[in-house]
């Protein structure tokens, strides 16, 4: 048999020099991330046993096989010795959790923990569902995830009104549902005439409140804000019950002196329409206030809600005969009603949450 050649030799000397320092260098490693190390410093494009690979090539081919084949028996020792240490360093900590003091959940916290009370919003637009809950209004509620049927095409809007735009309604993709199936998050309480109108028969008094959403967003706008919606179906309902209610409306809200007025205004649901502004309650026409007055800027009104009489085709589309009936409607915007009673003038103060803010009320 020849001599063995040069390189066999080195990669003879090599593969032992490695199978003692592998098990040195495992065993030593204290965590998993250090032993992928040393695995790599062998196995790795750049390790140690590949660089002995390299030599083969001036191996003597009679050679090779059986130099192959050590090779390769490093290889599977260096691979059980890495897997043998993971299992234990894994054990190890495993061992360490379970030894570890254990959380007591149950404990009491440290310190007393303030309680909370409800949110200035919730307050506002309680107070304002109370108001007309005493003037025999019943509450109901609706779904803020809407058909457009019911926030929009039922309440008369024609199907290109700005409204109804990508620029202000955010559109909503339900995973099932037929193509032609339009759905959004509601862009104001209106909805809930629509369902309360289709659902009962007249007479009907009925308010709700809640979140809605438009792509809205500067110091007196935010995406998701609330609105009270109210609205009464009826024999025989006049603007004179509309006027007679809103007047009250005010008073309770802002205080008996509060009087109101009503400029004409649209909304494709009523008819005639109108906005409602009650007289400022933050300043007084005779001491000079008025004139200086940075919530009604010295005009001595305040945008209050809009209303009107309910157009007979809203009626008709809810099931309703509008040769018999009649009603009237409103709606407002809570955030504004908070907004001017705690004197915040950013809106976003009232979405923060910050303790510090909430606490003051
Ligand atoms: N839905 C209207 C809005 O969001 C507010 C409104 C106006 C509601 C007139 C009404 C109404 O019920 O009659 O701007």
């Amino acid at each position: 048999m020849a001599e063995p050649s040069e390189a066999r030799i080195q990669i003879e000397r090599g593969l032992q020099e490695l199978g003692e320092a592998f098990r040195e260098s495992f065993s030593t490693a204290s965590d998993e991330q250090t032993l992928r190390g040393a695995k790599a410093e062998f196995l790795g494009k750049k390790g140690r046993l590949t660089a002995l690979l390299k030599l083969m090539g001036k191996v003597a081919g009679d050679e090779r096989r059986a130099i192959g084949e050590q090779v390769n028996q490093v290889k599977r020792d260096v691979e059980a010795a890495f897997d043998a240490r993971l299992d234990e360093l894994v054990a190890q900590e495993r061992r360490a959790d379970l030894a570890a003091p254990p959380f007591d959940l149950t404990m009491p916290a440290r310190l007393p923990v303030a309680r909370g009370h409800r949110h200035p919003l919730s307050l506002v637009k309680d107070e304002i569902l109370d108001i007309f809950n005493s003037l025999g209004f019943e509450i109901a509620w609706g779904p803020e995830i809407e058909l457009e049927d019911n926030n929009f095409t039922k309440l008369a809007f024609p199907p290109d009104h700005p409204a109804t735009d990508m620029q202000d309604t955010f559109w909503v993709r339900v995973d099932g549902a037929p193509d032609d199936a339009r759905v959004l998050l509601r862009t104001h309480t209106s909805n809930v005439q629509v369902r309360e109108m289709s659902k009962h028969h007249p007479p009907m008094a009925i308010v709700s409140g809640g979140a809605v959403y438009r792509r809205d967003d500067d110091i007196t706008h935010s995406p998701m804000f609330h609105q009270v919606e109210g609205f009464l179906v009826a024999e025989d309902v006049s603007f004179a019950h509309l006027k007679g209610v809103l007047s009250e409306f005010a008073k309770r809200l802002y205080g008996p002196d509060t009087e109101v007025r009503f400029r004409p205004s649209y909304f494709p649901f009523v008819e005639p329409g109108a906005e409602l502004d009650a007289t400022c309650a933050f300043c007084k026409p005779d001491d000079g206030s008025r004139d200086t007055c940075r919530v009604c800027k010295g005009t001595g009104w305040l945008e209050l809600l809009g209303c009107g009489m309910v157009h007979p085709r809203v009626l008709e589309f809810c099931g309703i005969d509008p040769e018999r009936y009649t009603g009237f409607a409103f709606g407002l915007g809570v955030e504004r009603v908070a907004m001017l009673r705690y004197g915040v003038n950013d809106i976003r103060v009232l979405f923060e949450n910050d303790p510090r803010f909430l606490a003051q009320f």
